[in-house]
């Protein structure tokens, strides 16, 4: 193996180097952040329709070096494909009403509802209204499990997990 990939530095090089700027704090407006989630309605399949809170201030995805947001948008009626993944996911029900399949237990959520599908859990939400969207906002760690190699993904449950390192993105689903 030729040298070009790796390098030897002092101590204290690799201090320095390791050393991550503090963020500048931020917000993301409601008022930009929700018509671009309604934009996504249209783009993608249940499950996948929202948007992701990005900070400028980092190389990855994420609102902060260990974590990352999405907003999501089930439309009345919507249920997504139940899955899994080796991030924590804890939404708070920003808008709506329905029920999350957790581990085989139903739980019922309304807004300002705030439910944890533990790490590996296997869970699918679901809107029960007829007529008003639900919103979703949730928290997770992927950027901290995706630094350590861990960041696994089953989707549908059942079909052989992907462990998601580098390049594109696949799940069954959209393959
Ligand atoms: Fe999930």
């Amino acid at each position: 193996m030729s040298n070009d990939r790796t390098e030897i530095m002092s101590v204290q090089e690799f201090r320095s180097k390791t050393m991550k700027p503090q963020l500048r704090p931020a917000s993301w407006k409601w008022e930009e952040v929700y018509p671009k989630m309604m934009e996504s309605l249209d783009e993608s399949g249940a499950g996948s329709t929202g948007v992701s809170l990005v900070h400028k201030d980092l190389e990855g995805a994420g609102v902060s070096p260990s974590m990352n947001v999405i907003v999501q948008v089930f439309k009345p009626g919507e249920k997504d494909h139940a899955h899994r993944h080796s991030n924590v996911a804890l939404f708070l029900v920003f808008e709506g009403e329905g029920y999350s399949m957790i581990d085989g237990e139903k739980i019922e959520w309304k807004k300002g509802d705030l439910v944890l599908a533990p790490a590996w859990s296997d869970h699918a939400h679901c809107n029960t209204s007829e007529t008003e969207n639900a919103i979703l906002v949730t928290f997770q760690d992927v950027p901290q499990v995706s630094n350590l190699g861990a960041w696994f993904f089953e989707e549908p449950v059942g079909t052989k997990p992907l462990h998601v390192v580098g390049g594109e993105f696949k799940t069954e689903l959209n393959e």
